[in-house]
């Protein structure tokens, strides 16, 4: 039967062409061609394992291999033409592969799908920018360590629902940034693991009738292993959303941070300065400089955000096995990758360049009776039950808002007739340095605690692999 003019790779089937509307409202090329690099990989690996199989000749993977290498050249060099008609990166690259080595190139595909080859694309792309990101991270977190280091005998007001509450160490405030971020990097490390595992095999949903290897494609391409099931293989995009979900915790991490830079950039607060280089101004008044960094690291976890609900989205109700919807992944993934990636670089820029107005936050360490619980709880190592101590407390705070005075300036006399138990010692314990040493436990505020906490951090940090 004489062949039709193909219109498509996978036309044969179809009496007319595609609509022009349809065509570029179903193409991805604009966006997947970002995963070139990954494709051409991918077919490199495909083909040899399809030549040491013996389902193509070591001739034709000779050939499929040099085309596939001049594409990438091609690629690198900015001189591919990407055609919308073409559809997407895999059916441009492999149409091309066929322009340069004739027949051979239509053999790449051979126990392949497009569904198994752009989900190995996606774990190839998103494998490396974990490896990106946690170096990133790491990055963020020596310099938050620094950062700390140079205010480690620094005290600043602790805050609960944004009131005063106790005394703390700036290093101690600081390290619990460094925290959080220990934990994000964790959790995209402890993810890579579920990112690399081969779908190639695969194929379409079902696997394929060729001797395929898939083993030796997942050692080729350094996964740790390969898919267990072809359906959940070219279909589920977990990992994917475990990436984003992950990248929109650290946004969200981030976010905080940012709002306390901007709150202490603020003449309110006035306890930090950002350089320079990472505000603007206003173009009305003249007096502004604006934290914009911070506020645009902020504003991204609405990015970020929405990619992960985009990707949550698109899944849902989805049946076995492919289908087009996860199309839809890409976009989003590449944004919040390109919305980490630049924020990391630039947050831990930031963070060296910030001035820290030491008198006036230490100042303001001691401001609204942040020590009272300290107070409390020397009445109670006198004896008193907490409950009271408390209620004691209370009415001394109460009389010093009354005479405007602070803890530290009511008379011993006047502290005994609210409770015999005190003595002189109590004006020691009430200062910000006491309260702020007082607590020496394991996760305390206590200077030499920090100090610890930061070198075990720093240790981690140096630990291969951390
Ligand atoms: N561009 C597609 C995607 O991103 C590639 C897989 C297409 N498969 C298909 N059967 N149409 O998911």
């Amino acid at each position: 039967m004489p062949m039709k003019k193909q219109i498509k790779k996978w036309s044969g089937r179809f009496n007319e062409p595609v609509d022009q509307l349809v065509q570029d409202y179903t193409a991805s090329v604009n966006f997947d061609k970002r995963l070139a690099a990954y494709d051409i990989e991918g077919s490199l690996a495909h083909s040899e394992m399809l030549q040491k199989q013996k389902i193509i000749s070591v001739s034709d993977f000779n050939k499929i291999k040099k085309g596939l290498l001049q594409i990438n050249e091609l690629i690198k060099e900015n001189k591919f033409e990407w055609k919308i008609a073409d559809e997407d990166v895999h059916l441009n690259i492999e149409k091309k592969l066929t322009e340069l080595i004739g027949d051979a190139g239509k053999k790449l595909h051979t126990g392949r799908s497009r569904n198994d080859q752009i989900a190995t694309d996606l774990r190839l792309y998103l494998r490396d920018a974990t490896d990106s990101i946690v170096k990133k991270i790491i990055t963020l977190q020596k310099n938050l360590l620094s950062f700390a280091k140079k205010n480690i005998g620094v005290s600043m007001p602790g805050l609960t629902h944004l009131q005063i509450a106790q005394p703390i160490s700036f290093a101690h405030h600081l390290h619990a940034y460094f925290e959080m971020l220990e934990r994000d990097k964790k959790r995209f490390i402890d993810a890579r693991k579920r990112i690399n595992q081969l779908p190639l095999g695969a194929a379409a949903l079902a696997g394929t009738t060729y001797p395929i290897d898939r083993k030796w494609v997942a050692k080729k391409l350094k996964f740790e292993g390969v898919c267990n099931n072809s359906l959940d293989a070219v279909s589920d995009r977990d990992f994917a959303i475990e990436f984003c979900f992950h990248a929109s915790l650290l946004m969200t991490h981030l976010s905080r941070f940012s709002e306390e830079l901007i709150m202490w950039m603020s003449p309110f607060f006035n306890f930090i300065e950002i350089s320079d280089r990472f505000c603007t101004g206003s173009s009305i008044m003249p007096q502004k400089k604006n934290p914009d960094v911070p506020e645009l690291v902020r504003g991204k976890v609405g990015r970020t955000n929405g990619n992960l609900m985009a990707l949550l989205t698109l899944m849902k109700s989805q049946p076995l096995a492919y289908n087009k919807d996860n199309q839809e992944d890409k976009e989003p993934v590449f944004d919040s990758v390109d919305t980490l990636e630049a924020t990391l670089v630039i947050y831990a820029d930031m963070i060296k360049n910030i001035k820290v107005n030491k008198e006036k936050m230490m100042a303001a360490a001691g401001d609204g009776f942040s020590t009272a619980t300290d107070l409390a709880d020397y009445l109670v190592k006198k004896g008193m039950p907490f409950r009271t101590s408390h209620e004691v407390v209370a009415e001394l705070v109460n009389f010093a808002i009354k005479n405007k005075l602070d803890l530290h300036e009511i008379t011993l006399d006047t502290f005994k007739h609210y409770s015999k138990l005190i003595d002189k010692d109590i004006y020691d314990v009430i200062t910000v340095e006491g309260s702020v040493q007082a607590r020496n436990h394991v996760g305390g505020t206590n200077t030499q605690t920090v100090a610890n906490a930061i070198k075990l951090a720093e240790q981690s940090l140096s630990k291969k692999g951390s």
